[in-house]
């Protein structure tokens, strides 16, 4: 292993997801619905993310923000170059990548950020990396400024550790690539698990987290697993690194995180209200809901709006489907229980954003909600979008302004599809961030571009020439029917949410 990973897993691909929560709207909203004016309001902020990975979730904000500026470094140089490629090749002049680690970053000559995300970063790198990147953050964020920091965290992976150690150290006295050193691995340990280990008798919950693992993806295992480090963090102890920069804690970006109600029964809240600060506070919600995972947004003297302007503001923010109307879930399961979304008020709220995105004030109007029912339209607006069915979306002017940028970025990512499936998400001008869309229906929306008529034929003939140059793939083509069945989804369901989003 070379010097510059420091532990890190470097000979791996990471796979290009797009990760909503470094969505500048998602962040405003997230702060919003606390209160909080986020420093992004204005189109022209600057926006820093470390350890960006192959760059495809900075690409993706970027394309859909072109008045503002994007920095990112990721200290694998193929990922940098990846992230260059792909802003290079759909014409972004508003990002710079660089292959810096985030010590060597810091020396750069660099501007003073709004917005600084990590996704991923902060508990898989070793203490002195969590030092530069506080040093980092203390040195380069604006005062105002926000920070996305999303990590693992403690008590619901404490029975995970010693699993993950069982098969670092396993996978460290396997042989070959590290795929076949992580499924030498994973099967030790289930051998273990099978033969009445005392740890995986008495940890249920490691040994149904072993369970969940040999479907995942070997490169997501690598990336979460196999690194040198991997610290789960509890809440408090990051706030405290965050205060020595000047930030405290502001809001989630996992919305789920913020509907109380929906998460915590009364005597849990009783419990949590007890808390004399907001970390503890924060650590006590940990413990009920045994969090694994944190996604964390700190700020260093942020604005906080009177009630009245928070309420308005909010009333003023626009929510856009990122699903068809008809493909919602019939509600979304909290701890405290399923909240429905195929009654009532939040149907209506469906079915009006059925017809476009609407400011969540239209969207009572359309549920004859009055303004005395504000918290409970919030709290549905939010569920939806924790349910992920829903976006935060943007003023109709600052779509206009990103669609050009996002559309050859989507041109590019369509393009790309004809060779993998690497590039799972299209630019939406409208939310500022991006929508999951699958290969297929990729590849009949570049069908559209190119102006073939002949969709299904393309789409074969494409996944055929990408079957005979790579005949260790044993992936049969799909049949005609399947694809025209997709063809059907695509032109009748998924086309109105693309039109809406400003996409197709
Ligand atoms: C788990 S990946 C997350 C990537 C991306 N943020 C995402 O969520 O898709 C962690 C990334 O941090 C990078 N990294 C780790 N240590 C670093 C360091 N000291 N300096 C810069 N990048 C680093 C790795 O190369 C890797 O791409």
């Amino acid at each position: 292993m070379s010097d510059w990973t420091r532990g890190y897993v470097a000979d791996v691909d990471y796979i290009s997801e797009f990760h909503r929560e470094l969505s500048p709207t998602h962040l405003s909203f997230a702060l919003l619905t606390q209160g909080l004016r986020a420093p992004t309001a204005n189109r022209r902020f600057r926006y820093c993310e470390l350890g960006c990975g192959a760059g495809f979730s900075a690409n993706v904000v970027a394309a859909s923000h072109p008045d503002a500026e994007f920095w990112a470094t990721d200290f694998n140089p193929n990922f940098a170059a990846s992230g260059r490629r792909l802003a290079e090749n759909a014409g972004l002049d508003n990002i710079h990548f660089f292959d810096k680690s985030f010590a060597e970053f810091a020396q750069l000559d660099l501007p003073q950020f709004d917005v600084i995300t990590l996704h991923g970063i902060y508990s898989w790198v070793m203490a002195e990396h969590r030092q530069e990147i506080v040093a980092f953050i203390r040195d380069r964020l604006n005062n105002g400024g926000i920070v996305y920091v999303s990590y693992n965290c403690l008590p619901g992976l404490a029975q995970v550790q010693p699993l993950r150690r069982l098969m670092t150290e396993a996978a460290e006295r396997a042989e070959g690539t590290l795929d076949r050193r992580i499924d030498a691995a994973l099967s030790f340990a289930q051998r273990l698990a099978e033969h009445g280990a005392g740890f995986f008798a008495e940890h249920a919950a490691a040994k149904a987290h072993l369970a969940s693992m040999p479907p995942m993806s070997r490169r997501y295992l690598a990336h979460e697993y196999f690194n040198f480090i991997w610290t789960p963090l509890y809440h408090v102890d990051v706030a405290r690194q965050m205060h020595a920069a000047k930030l405290s804690f502001a809001a989630s970006a996992d919305m789920a995180q913020q509907l109380d109600r929906l998460c915590l029964s009364p005597e849990q809240s009783a419990v949590m209200a007890e808390a004399p600060d907001l970390a503890f506070r924060e650590m006590l919600r940990d413990y009920i809901l045994n969090q694994r995972f944190r996604r964390d947004v700190f700020a260093r003297g942020i604005e906080r709006l009177r009630p009245a302007e928070a309420r308005e503001t909010l009333k003023a923010t626009r929510l856009a489907l990122s699903v068809p109307r008809g493909r919602v879930t019939v509600g979304a399961e909290f701890p405290q229980g399923l909240f429905p979304f195929d009654s009532g008020a939040p149907r209506s709220f469906l079915d009006a954003l059925g017809e476009g995105p609407k400011s969540l004030g239209d969207l009572m109007s359309a549920a004859e909600l009055s303004d005395s029912a504000f918290a409970p339209a919030l709290e549905m607006a939010m569920a939806l979008v924790s349910s992920r069915q829903v976006q935060p979306a943007r003023s109709r002017a600052d779509a206009e302004a990103a669609a050009p940028s996002a559309h050859r970025l989507n041109a590019a990512i369509l393009n790309r599809s004809r060779f993998d499936d690497h590039m799972p998400v299209l630019a939406s001008p409208l939310t500022g961030g991006g929508i999951d869309i699958d290969r297929w229906h990729r590849l009949m929306l570049l069908a559209r571009v190119l102006g073939r008529t002949d969709t299904i034929e393309f789409v074969r003939d494409t996944l055929r020439a990408e079957a005979d140059a790579n005949p260790v793939s044993e992936r049969p083509l799909p049949n005609p029917e399947v694809l025209a069945a997709h063809k059907m989804f695509l032109d009748a369901e998924l086309m109105p949410v693309l039109r809406q989003h400003g996409i197709a």
